[in-house]
């Protein structure tokens, strides 16, 4: 019996040697740093590739961008889950040095694909990629970083380090990769191709599924359709004012969207409005530049996916 107990206590020591160990292994290691390809790229602007970046830019990179300044300055993401850790976006304005103004465009077109930065250091989920935007979205949304528009202008305010989580740091070496850097450019589908077209903005341009799935523990990025849930709703968000708010099914179920008409979910889009009359709350945003050809395409998409049993709580009566 004796001899048993040590044999226990063996392993138990040698279990919190090795867990003990990986831990500081995970803390010393941090976020990892991945090698840098040059990427050349000369961004030519014009005002529609500017106007048309600034609208993808609206849903896609102010929210977390914007800070006290008004510029894209950074800020304290509260809405985050706190098991991410003490994150803080950083200033993108054109400032040289505390801002993105010394980058190339190649240099930024690189990260936003990859995830990593010139120096190498890799970006967590908090800051997405968009391995599956056209070379147009891209270079529109870089043309518009570059302009003269006052939310890009320089900013002094200094970037405030993030202090990511173990768990961050552990979903970086065993889940979360730099993505490969594309080798052919990526292309729009025909737009006559209303379910495709639909599931480029949803994956590419917008960026919808993300939040629409299970969990952002379970995305996959290089294959969208493999997220837990895709599309389901579910994901648990933190809204502003720091209440959990859950993401809303959009598939083609009772509990989803599946009794929708195209008009509510235009309503839902450009006017927050869901189809009970509810007034939606953030984190989902209006979408109000959406053409209609963008909402129906994406509508159309939406119902041709599998219908997903998932009733979410929506928590309507604490407003
Ligand atoms: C969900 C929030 C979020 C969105 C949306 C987002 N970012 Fe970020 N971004 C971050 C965070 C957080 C960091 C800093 C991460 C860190 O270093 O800890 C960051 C870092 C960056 C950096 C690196 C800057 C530096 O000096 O380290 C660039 C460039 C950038 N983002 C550009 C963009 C652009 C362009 C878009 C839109 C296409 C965008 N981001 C959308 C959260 C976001
Ligand atoms: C940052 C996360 C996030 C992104 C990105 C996002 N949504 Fe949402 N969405 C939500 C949340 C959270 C709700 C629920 C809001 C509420 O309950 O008030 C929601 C609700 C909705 C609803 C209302 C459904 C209902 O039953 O009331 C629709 C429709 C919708 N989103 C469509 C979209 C589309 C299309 C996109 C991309 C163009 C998108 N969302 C992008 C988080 C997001």
């Amino acid at each position: 019996m004796k001899k048993f107990l040590y044999i226990l206590l063996f392993f138990f020591i040698g279990a919190v040697v090795v867990i003990a160990g990986f831990v500081g292994f995970l803390q010393i290691r941090g976020i990892p740093r991945y090698p840098v390809e040059k990427f050349e790229l000369t961004v030519v602007s014009d005002s529609a590739k500017i106007a048309h970046g600034a609208k993808i830019a609206s849903v896609q990179c102010i929210v977390c961008h914007r800070g006290q300044d008004g510029k894209l300055s950074g800020r304290f993401l509260n809405e985050l889950p706190p098991d991410f850790g003490k994150i803080y976006s950083a200033n993108i304005t054109q400032h040289k040095q505390t801002g993105i103004g010394g980058w190339s465009d190649g240099d930024i077109y690189y990260l936003l694909r990859t995830g990593v930065k010139p120096d190498g250091q890799y970006l967590p989920p908090y800051m997405p990629k968009f391995p599956h935007m056209s070379e147009y979205d891209m270079q529109s949304v870089i043309a518009w970083l570059r302009s003269d528009r006052p939310e890009v202008q320089p900013s002094e305010v200094n970037k405030v380090l993030s202090e990511p989580s173990l768990l961050t740091k552990f979903l970086c070496l065993v889940q979360f990769k730099n993505f490969p850097i594309n080798k052919a450019p990526i292309t729009e589908p025909d737009t006559n191709d209303l379910v495709n077209y639909g599931r480029y903005l949803i994956v590419g341009r917008y960026d919808c599924y993300p939040c629409h799935s299970a969990d952002f523990k379970t995305l996959n990025q290089f294959e969208p359709e493999k997220t837990g849930g895709y599309m389901g709703g579910g994901n648990r968000m933190v809204s502003l004012d720091g209440k959990e708010r859950l993401t809303a099914n959009l598939t083609p179920h009772k509990t989803g969207i599946g009794d929708w008409t195209e008009d509510d979910f235009r309503n839902a889009l450009l006017f927050s409005k869901s189809k009970n009359g509810q007034s939606l709350r953030d984190p989902m945003l209006p979408y109000n530049g959406l053409t209609d050809l963008e909402i129906k395409a994406m509508w159309k998409y939406l119902l041709s996916l599998a219908p997903i049993d998932n009733s979410v709580n929506r928590n309507w009566e604490e407003e």
